[in-house]
Parts: C-alpha cells; structure tokens; sequence
C-alpha cells in the first residue's frame, strides 16, 4: 500500500519544486505556501469571488460565507469567546496601529505611561510613539536581560499607577524567547493595565489561547503562518472592542449615515472599513487548517529538533556569536548571530551566494540593536518543512564565511 506523504514534508510547497536547491531559513520574514492554501484562494476566487456582505445573489452569499466561516475558524483557533473578538486586517502592523489609534487614540491622556518591552519590532513601537506624542504621554521601556529574558520583578517595578498599556511580543522576532504573557497579564490586570501581545512571530509556532492568556488584545499576520500576505488579524476583548472608536471608516462599517454624521455597524464589520481581503481570509483559514493537521506538537518538536542541531553546531564555530539564550527551546526555531569582523549584509550575500536565504540588518528593531550594543546582525529562521540536509547546507556555508572574507580561520 502506498503511504500517504506527511503534511509537513517540502514536497506539498510548490516554491521548493521550482528551486530545487533553494535553502530557505528566513521564516520568521515570511513563511512558504503549501499547495493546499494556494488552491483554496484560488479557488475561493474560481467559485465564489463577490463582494461579500453586499450582496444578496448566490455568489454574494457564497463569498459572505466564506469570509465569515474563515472569521469562525481563527475565533477558534485563539479561542475566542466570540466572532466578533476577531478583526480582519491586512498584517500584524495594522492590527497593533488599530489598537493604537482606536483605543489608544481614546483613552491615552496626558502624563499617562506606556510601557513597551525593549524587544519590540517597530511595528509594535512606532504607533505608540506617535500616540504618546499626541497626547502628551510618556513611554517607557521594560528591558531584558542579554538572554532576552523578562521577569515578572522587574515588570512590577516597571509599573506606576500611571501605566495604562503594556505592550509586548509573544516570541521576540531577534531573540526567539518566548515570554510569560499570561503571568505579565496577571501583573498588569492587577495593576489596572491593559496588555497588547504581538503574536507575530508565535501564531504559527506554538498554540495560542487568548482566554488563557488573559491578553485584552493580540495582532498576528497570515503570510508568516502559510497564509497569504494581506491578510492579518487583531483580536480584542468585545467588552473593550465595543467602547472603541472607529479606526479607518467608509464603506460597510456603517448602519446609517447623514450629511453630518453616522452610526457605525456592529462588531467586527464596524472596523472593516471598504472591501475586504475575501481570498486572503480563506487562505488563512486553510492555513489554520493545515497546521492544526500536523499539530503544534508535531511543529514544536521538528523545530526544536533542527535549533538543537544548528545551535550545537553553531556554538562550536569559532567567531559565530549567538544573540539570546544558549539553549534550543529558548529560540522556537530564530537564531539570530554575529561573525568577528564580517558584516551581517556580507553573511547574508555568502549565504545567497550558496543558495541559502537569510536575513540581516537589525530586523526592524533598531532600539534593542542599540540596548545590546550591535549594529545588526544575521539571522535564520526555521519553519517545521526545513529539515536536517538544510542545517547541514547552513553549517558548511556559515564556517566557510571568515575564509571566504580574506580571514585565516
Ligand atoms: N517582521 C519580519 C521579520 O522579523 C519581517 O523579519
């Protein structure tokens, strides 16, 4: 009998048959697409394509139905209380800018304290900066430790009676540390703080439960999760969400409008503002779908596995500095590093060179750059459809670099 091939394996991304030798580490950037999303937007815009929520022909319903049952499969997937906790956006930077400029917008004051973590990606930093310039606030950073670790001590120092948000990420986009969100949420709550997590870089790495986290609010995107680019989500408490003002307004977020005013549409649609990103809502319910498949533990345990590999490896190589922990199930898969005397650009031009994708630069987190004194540094990131041949590539190109550079060893 022929054996079914497992989900996981390279053979069901369509990219990996097109560049056969292609080595992709960079998938905290982006993740591949397996075939089964690409065909389920395809065919979402094949068989049902309307504008959906407009209409009340058959393929406006079969369009509404698919975008609103793509709704249900992420409610479920962070187990939310209810589809209406779940907002659809392009990516995880317009869910955190709508928290910002929604609730921040109406509920930030002057003299008021924002506390973000020093790890934040900028997508995480820039809309509080903005508000906090508006409005006279005053933003204020909680730092880890060189390991990327945050303690709950240092939290509670951190907070005044004036902290009215703390804002961190879930997995640190450089360091990989996952963090204690549900014991930071505690703190806050009990604080009278709100928390943000940024689910970035852990929606498609380990499984998230809002109601477990206690979080008031969660930003995650779909490309970094199999899903296609465009489409991302923002969870929030309805309680909260329902005081909320409008973030971007026009079409379909309305009931009823006039010359002079309007009133808004009920939760979610009031804050999806024009056409909606249909196609990219299935693709990303085939993706959740994909992935509970294979299963957390299954990706948890390959991932694990290959950063034992390469971070063992890693630390044996002589110049190869590693940033964050010194131990596997610290880094869900990122390992970011420095070379003596190479720059992050020139490891990632050698590593092109060989056919393996990487990033460098400083990853959109310029302030933690700046607080563990490194101008950027080089980074790879693994997805549960890498395997051990890709390490090995990886290993064999990174201990050629210094050579390659002009250095003796
Ligand atoms: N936020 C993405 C990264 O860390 C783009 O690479």
């Amino acid at each position: 009998m022929k054996m079914a091939k497992p989900l996981s394996g390279k053979e069901n991304f369509p990219v990996f048959d097109k560049y056969k030798d292609l080595v992709y580490l960079d998938n905290s950037a982006t993740q591949q697409k397996p075939k089964r999303v690409i065909d389920s937007v395809v065919k979402y815009y094949s068989e049902q394509n309307a504008n959906p929520l407009r209409g009340l022909y058959d393929l406006c319903i079969k369009s509404t139905d698919a975008y609103e049952n793509a709704r249900k499969t992420v409610k479920d997937f962070i187990n939310a209380d209810s589809t209406k906790e779940i907002i659809f956006t392009r990516n995880a930077t317009e869910s955190l800018n709508l928290v910002a400029f929604s609730w921040g917008q109406a509920n930030i004051r002057q003299g008021d304290e924002i506390l973000i973590s020093i790890s934040e990606h900028h997508s995480n930093l820039l809309p509080w900066q903005i508000i906090a310039k508006q409005k006279g606030a005053v933003l204020r950073f909680l730092e880890c430790d060189k390991s990327g670790k945050y303690t709950a001590e240092s939290l509670e120092k951190a907070l005044t009676p004036k902290t009215k948000l703390l804002t961190i990420a879930q997995i640190s986009n450089v360091f990989g540390r996952l963090n204690p969100i549900k014991e930071f949420a505690d703190i806050a709550h009990k604080n009278g703080t709100l928390i943000v997590c940024d689910a970035a870089q852990s929606a498609a790495h380990i499984p998230i439960d809002v109601k477990d986290l206690g979080v008031d609010f969660l930003a995650f995107s779909g490309h970094k999760m199999l899903a296609p680019m465009g489409i991302g989500v923002v969870f929030a408490k309805q309680a909260i969400l329902e005081k909320m003002p409008p973030f971007l307004s026009g079409g379909e977020m309305i009931e009823y409008v006039t010359r002079e005013d309007a009133t808004y549409a009920e939760l979610p649609h009031r804050f999806e503002a024009g056409t909606v990103n249909a196609g990219g809502a299935v693709g990303l319910a085939a993706a959740i779908d994909y992935i509970k498949e294979i299963g957390f533990e299954t990706i948890q345990k390959r991932e694990n596995e290959l950063t034992e590999i390469a971070l063992n490896e890693m630390n044996k190589t002589p110049h190869v500095k590693i940033i964050g922990a010194n131990d596997a199930s610290n880094h869900h898969g990122i390992l970011t590093f420095t070379i003596d005397g190479v720059h992050p650009h020139d490891i990632a031009a050698i590593f092109d060179a060989d056919n393996i994708a990487i990033r460098a630069g400083h990853h959109c987190a310029q302030p933690l750059h700046q607080y563990l004194d490194v101008q950027s540094t080089a980074r790879m990131s693994l997805a549960f459809y890498n395997d051990e041949q890709d390490i090995t590539r990886f290993i064999q190109t990174l201990r050629s670099i210094r050579r390659r550079m002009g250095y003796d060893n």
